[in-house]
């Protein structure tokens, strides 16, 4: 099955063709192509997206990038068996975009159409994770169930305990900041430019970890929830009380801060969920640190269960990963009935 993945929720407008096969018990992809327009620098200025720049940039690069998409996998659209679009979460300008552009390619190409969560997608991109060059066949094991994804954006913290394939319980969720957004914001304080996640991380790698004692909220609470503001805070009245402190240090104890919540809360769940699959995903997968110390704590506390995270291609938002959760979608026959069905949903949420 080739399947054409579409994704505007946010500042990147990418389209991926994938080819895949085996079915839920082996998965098999083929990424044919994998285009990614990113618009960071146009929203750099405004400190974060600025959603009606972000639709216009989108409207003006879906065609462009469909042609590129088209032309590195070398096939047309009358190939494609289907079309798999991001419907939310995200900013509804944007996502609209991808849909509008979508179903007009549906229409004309008379192609059925499926309707994918973004992080439905973060999930999938795990999977992405066999062979060695961009475009191979990638194998994977698939899933086994149940199993807990730690889904970590700009946009989003969660754990999702996932039973089956598209069944998903979000059992924890930030109350404020995402880890993603905590991560820019305090790479602000710190005189980093936007968005400042992967400079803030590259910072940490020359900072004495722990160096400063900063909170770990909510670490012992009994729930799974998360809460990063009160720790961005704690950095900025740590800067103001004191001057021409050493950054590394600042940015080494933060991220760590950081990656002791995020790990302590996915094993408590690992534990009491008996998962079988730890999956890490969402743009701040991306984090060398993160991955490490998750990895080396699942491998401790549940060494037969399998540890999965993305590939730094497909780790932040793409199209690849839209199309491999389109895929199940697919084999599940979930195809959009109606075109009017399919709307851009801002807060959608796994379940
Ligand atoms: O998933 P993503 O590309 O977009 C959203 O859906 O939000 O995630 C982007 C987020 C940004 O906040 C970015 O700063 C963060 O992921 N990020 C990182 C790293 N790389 C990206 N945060 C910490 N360390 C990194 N290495
Ligand atoms: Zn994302």
């Amino acid at each position: 099955m080739i399947i054409l993945g579409i994704e505007t929720s946010c500042d990147e407008t990418a389209i991926s063709v994938v080819e895949a096969r085996g079915g839920f018990k082996r998965p098999k992809f083929m990424v044919l192509s994998h285009v990614v327009s990113s618009q960071v620098k146009l929203h750099a200025p405004y400190g974060g997206v600025y959603p009606t720049l972000a639709k216009r940039e989108h409207i003006k690069n879906l065609p462009i990038v469909l042609k590129r998409a088209l032309k590195q996998a070398k096939l047309n659209l009358p190939k494609i068996d289907a079309i798999a679009v991001t419907r939310g979460p995200g900013l509804e300008p944007a996502l609209w975009t991808g849909i509008t552009f979508a179903k007009d390619l549906a229409k004309k190409y008379k192609k059925p159409l499926l309707g994918i969560n973004h992080m439905e997608g973060h999930i999938a991109s795990v999977l992405l994770n066999g062979g060695s060059t961009k475009h191979e066949i990638r194998n994977t094991k698939g899933f086994r169930f149940p199993a807990l994804a730690l889904l970590v954006s700009g946009g989003h913290t969660e754990l999702v305990v996932i039973r089956d394939f598209m069944k998903y319980k979000i059992i924890g969720e930030t109350r404020d900041d995402a880890a993603g957004e905590a991560f820019d914001k305090v790479a602000r304080l710190l005189g980093l430019p936007y968005p400042g996640g992967p400079h803030l991380s590259k910072l940490a790698r020359k900072g004495v970890r722990d160096r400063y004692p900063l909170p770990r909220p909510m670490i012992n609470s009994k729930n799974y929830d998360f809460s990063f503001s009160g720790l961005k805070t704690a950095v900025l009245y740590f800067l103001r009380d004191n001057p021409g402190v050493n950054k590394a240090d600042i940015a080494s104890s933060f991220e760590q801060a950081v990656i002791d919540v995020l790990v302590s809360k996915t094993i408590r769940a690992v534990k009491e969920y008996g998962v079988k699959s730890v999956i890490l995903a969402g743009g701040v997968a991306n984090n060398t640190e993160l991955r490490k110390q998750l990895g080396v704590a699942v491998k401790e506390f549940s060494p037969l269960s399998t540890f999965y995270f993305p590939l730094s291609t497909y780790t932040s938002d793409n199209a690849s990963m839209i199309a491999v959760a389109g895929y199940f979608h697919a084999l599940k026959n979930k195809f959009i009935k109606s075109p009017s069905k399919l709307k851009a949903e801002g807060n959608l949420k796994l379940k």
